[in-house]
């Protein structure tokens, strides 16, 4: 008996699902597989004993071979036939067609592969019990007949008694299904077709050995069907070309009145039957059925596959559909997920498999209409079947429903690979930790020119607090370190701040700050993230520095190019209880930017346009800062060069504005070294 008391289990985290699946068939076993390799314990319940697959081919088109190579399986290690031609004849064995596939099949990027069932099945049995290979081998429970499943607990009664509990039951029971009943408006029973079809295997050699039809048998790879008009039969190679399946679909009515019991899945009939069935089809297709096995021969109901939805043999998708479902449940049922949320990961399933299920359903359907009752072309709906890869599609699809959960992640370009993880969230949207980050501010505050520096707001809500024409200004260069969004490391910026500022809202309302015409940085990733998320002027520059004993020099430049120097000299340590904020503007209640996106082709126009604020308070409060050293400056200078657009091809316009700012009087200097740094999250936008 498995258990693991998932319900008891509470707010402890489940390193794996215990898994119950019902059958071990192609699809119950490629569910245990993708499942196993997602980490989680499955079990499997099998009612026969030695959950054998019977004697018959499958198609593995390349929608299904590529998900066969993700559970490590390469169909030409089991006796993979190639699919390399289609061959049409009316049952008088009047050629209608042929169709070379080599060259069209080069358009999928797996091979389009006959299998038998057999080898499938024990290769699958191989991968998912096997030792080797990834997580827990599954365990296969043979004479194990299921009585009863109760999705509610998760519970699979069998015959004689005994419950196995898990986190998930999952029904790979065949068309059949026990654990379709229990699912809501599952209680459905197959709505059989009006059609049957006999199935058997005939030695290719047997064939080639019979001069009436050894031409039908000489090429590898080729599917022949005979039509009539509301019968055909289809034949096509597997195990290697080294035997022939037959598919042979015809009324149900006449093969029941010669002796298939109405309800029977396994029925050996005589292959008397066969023959009268298709005996107006030419003498030359009769001598290979003839060659059928008697005991070999079974007839099916033709409503074939797995228990969610039971396809039609028309189109050879009924096992890749059943591979396409383990697949996604892979994907819905992956690594991590907790007990609590399997019964919506079962839905998203659902969700994702519905269109396309119904869809092939539906294709199946129409390829099965007889002929009158439509022009019939048995390509006509491969691009829709083989253009498709489950794993690719439900991941993509999971990560989808992933991301819109997720309101608060920050998307930014490229929106191609989802959100985008920066200073303030990780790529799941857990905000940063930047507690222990360090900084050292080195500013340098003066007096300078209002009515030159007023020349730089970008609207008319941004004004002076006083009257005069004097202003207050500084230039702050801030060294940035153990910031955990960035790995560990840091980078440099520096800007300038014009104190003593108002921005007049819409409302009448007045804020008081510190505008930031201009941020210049050292690394990409803090001017991308800032200018889209924080609206903030941010270009690139590099920021040399040097420290020495009692001396700060900084050094800005492009490429090469230098453009600034500031100088800080004779610091001396004082009380840092005594100092008040890093940059100068100690009346400001916060800082000031103006954001600018320009609209795609339309040179001049916005996309978004307006201004920013960042109070200081609130942002103190996302991440407190504690100041350790303060260094004041006895003396500091700064110089700024334009130099010209060939030394500055994209900041000369920026540089030469700034170099143009006076100094009537430098202010104070200091240096500022403390832990822990703000993310600047509670950036807002005003007006
Ligand atoms: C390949 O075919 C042979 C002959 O039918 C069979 O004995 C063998 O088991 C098959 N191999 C695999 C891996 O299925
Ligand atoms: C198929 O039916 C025959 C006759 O009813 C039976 O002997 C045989 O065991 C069945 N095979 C399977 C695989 O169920």
């Amino acid at each position: 008996m498995s258990t693991n008391g998932h319900a008891a289990n509470g707010a402890s985290h489940a390193e794996h699902l215990t898994v119950i699946i019902v059958g071990a068939g192609i699809a119950g076993l490629s569910a245990a597989i993708f499942l196993r390799q997602q980490g989680h314990k499955v079990t499997m319940l099998e009612s026969s004993r030695f959950a054998n697959e019977v004697g018959a081919a499958l198609h593995i088109a390349p929608n299904s071979n590529g998900l066969l190579k993700r559970m490590g399986i390469r169909a030409e290690d089991i006796n993979g036939t190639l699919m390399r031609s289609v061959t049409e004849y009316n049952e008088a064995n009047v050629l209608s067609r042929d169709v070379d596939l080599t060259q069209a099949n080069k358009i999928w990027q797996h091979d389009w592969t006959l299998l038998h069932r057999v080898h499938l099945h024990e290769e699958l049995k191989r991968r998912a019990t096997s030792p080797d290979g990834p997580g827990f081998p599954v365990e296969l429970r043979t004479s194990s007949r299921v009585i009863d499943v109760d999705p509610a607990t998760a519970t699979a009664t069998l015959e004689g008694g005994e419950q196995v509990v898990g986190d998930v039951v999952l029904g790979g029971d065949g068309v059949k299904s026990v654990t379709r009943s229990k699912i809501p408006g599952g209680d459905v029973k197959p709505k059989p077709s009006g059609k049957s079809a006999f199935r058997f295997l005939v030695p290719r050699q047997v064939a080639l050995d019979d001069p009436v039809t050894k031409d039908f048998v000489s090429r590898d790879g080729q599917l022949i069907i005979w039509y009539g008009e509301d019968r055909r039969v289809v034949m096509y190679p597997c195990d290697a070309n080294r035997q022939l399946n037959f598919v042979c679909i015809h009324p149900r009515d006449e093969s029941l009145s010669i002796g298939a019991a109405e309800g029977e899945w396994n029925t050996s009939v005589g292959k008397s039957c066969l023959l009268e069935v298709f005996k107006n089809f030419h003498p030359s297709v009769l001598a290979l059925l003839d060659k059928a096995e008697a005991d070999s021969l079974k007839v099916k109901l033709a409503l074939l596959g797995d228990a969610a939805h039971p396809f039609l043999p028309h189109q050879g998708q009924g096992g890749g559909c059943a591979i396409e479902d383990a697949a996604s449940l892979g994907v819905v049922l992956q690594r991590g997920v907790q007990p609590e949320e399997v019964p919506e990961r079962l839905r998203l399933f659902e969700k994702f498999r519905m269109e396309r299920a119904h869809q092939v359903q539906e294709y199946s359907r129409l390829a099965g209409l007889d002929l009158s009752e439509r022009k019939l072309d048995m390509m006509e709906y491969t691009n829709y079947n083989f253009g498709h890869d489950e794993w690719d599609y439900s991941s993509n699809a999971f990560r989808r429903w992933d991301w819109a959960r997720k309101p608060h992640l920050y998307w930014r370009m490229p929106v191609s690979f989802g959100p985008m993880p920066g200073p303030r969230q990780t790529f799941e949207g857990v905000p940063r930790n930047a507690l222990d980050s360090t900084f050292t501010t080195a500013s340098i505050k003066f007096k300078t020119s209002r009515t030159l520096l007023q020349n730089l707001f970008p609207s008319s809500s941004f004004r002076f607090k006083s009257p005069g024409t004097v202003a207050y200004a500084s230039f702050s260069q801030t060294t940035l370190n153990k910031m955990e969004w960035l790995g560990g490391s840091g980078y440099r910026h520096i800007g300038l701040y014009i104190h003593g500022v108002e921005f007049v809202q819409k409302s009448g309302e007045v804020l008081h700050g510190t505008f930031m015409p201009i941020l210049f940085e050292s690394l990409t990733d803090p001017i991308v993230s800032g200018r889209e998320e924080l609206g903030m002027p941010k270009l690139y520059c590099s920021v040399d520095l040097w420290r020495r004993k009692d001396s700060f020099r900084i050094q800005t430049g492009w490429q090469g190019a230098t453009f600034g120097n500031f100088l800080l000299e004779g610091l001396q340590e004082v009380d840092p209880a005594a100092d008040k904020g890093t940059i100068g503007g100690e009346d400001d209640d916060g800082i000031f930017a103006y954001k600018y996106i320009p609209r795609v082709g339309d040179r001049g126009k916005a996309d978004v346009e307006h201004a920013t604020f960042v109070p200081h308070a609130q942002e103190a409060h996302v991440v407190p800062s504690t100041v350790s050293k303060v260094y004041k400056a006895t003396k500091a200078s700064f110089e700024l060069d334009p130099l010209d657009w060939e030394s500055l091809p994209t900041l000369h316009h920026v540089v030469s504005r700034l170099a143009e700012i006076p100094v009537y009087e430098v202010i104070s200097a200091k240096l500022v070294e403390g832990t822990g740094v703000p993310d600047v999250s509670s950036a807002r936008r005003i007006d």
